[in-house]
């Protein structure tokens, strides 16, 4: 069964507190991986730029800001994400809009950049989802994916896996009052592919010059490719 509607249902209901406890279990790291994002998509010079699983739209935003000549989509399964997004971002130019990241409604070689938060890990099969981003990418246009990534077995692990296990969901549960929604989270992080399994992913889906970088401790990675 697909775990699309679930994924659905738990995003619609933490939609409030997401911003908040996104802040406080990143301890506030997260806005500049963000930015990193925005840098690595380029300069989509006046052209059209999609940020899917846009949530309460947050790289959409920085990528609006940065480049407020081109045309910006911000795209998402979960209405109650859109319209925290169209709140938080009233006075921006962006297009809210409600579509599903495997069936995506847009002409093939449409965008210049595709970029993601944390999408792959909420899908069934990252490699079609994966495909069809970069169908939608022009020829020369750009993806850039932020995720989190299963921690490497060092010294810190048992520390990472103690703060993944209990801390997360226990900050779910003083802040979202959804603990069941953050062990998700963290159990998702856990089975999610680690950072070169999914650079060849990218590869396998056709896309080109894929490189990634993690950060906070190796437990987020930002991957981006080029399709040819
Ligand atoms: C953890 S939030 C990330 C939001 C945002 N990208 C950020 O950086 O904070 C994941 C988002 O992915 C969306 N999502 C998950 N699966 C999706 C799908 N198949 N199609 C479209 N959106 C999806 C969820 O609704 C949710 O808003």
């Amino acid at each position: 069964m697909s775990k699309g509607p679930a994924v659905q249902k738990m995003f619609d209901g933490i939609a409030a507190d997401y911003d908040l406890m996104n802040r406080v279990m990143t301890m506030g790291q997260d806005q500049r991986w963000r930015r990193f994002v925005a840098a690595k998509a380029g300069d989509p010079q006046g052209g059209w730029v999609l940020d899917l699983a846009t949530g309460t739209g947050d790289i959409a935003s920085l990528m609006e800001k940065e480049h407020p000549e081109a045309q910006h989509i911000g795209a998402d399964f979960s209405i109650n994400m859109l319209l925290e997004a169209k709140k938080r971002f009233a006075s921006q130019s962006i297009n809210w809009q409600a579509s599903d990241a495997n069936c995506l409604p847009y002409k093939d070689n449409s965008f210049e950049s595709v970029t993601f938060g944390y999408l792959l890990r909420n899908v069934d099969d990252s490699l079609k989802v994966l495909q069809e981003i970069h169908r939608v990418l022009k020829p020369g246009g750009r993806v850039v994916c932020l995720d989190t990534t299963p921690p490497t077995k060092n010294i810190l692990y048992p520390f990472i896996r103690f703060y993944f296990r209990f801390g997360i969901p226990l900050l779910g549960r003083m802040i979202a009052s959804d603990e069941a929604a953050y062990s998700y989270l963290t159990g998702s992080t856990m089975d999610f592919h680690e950072a070169q399994e999914l650079a060849d992913i990218f590869t396998e889906a056709g896309f080109t010059a894929v490189d990634y970088k993690k950060f906070m401790m190796g437990t987020i990675g930002v991957h981006w490719g080029m399709k040819r």
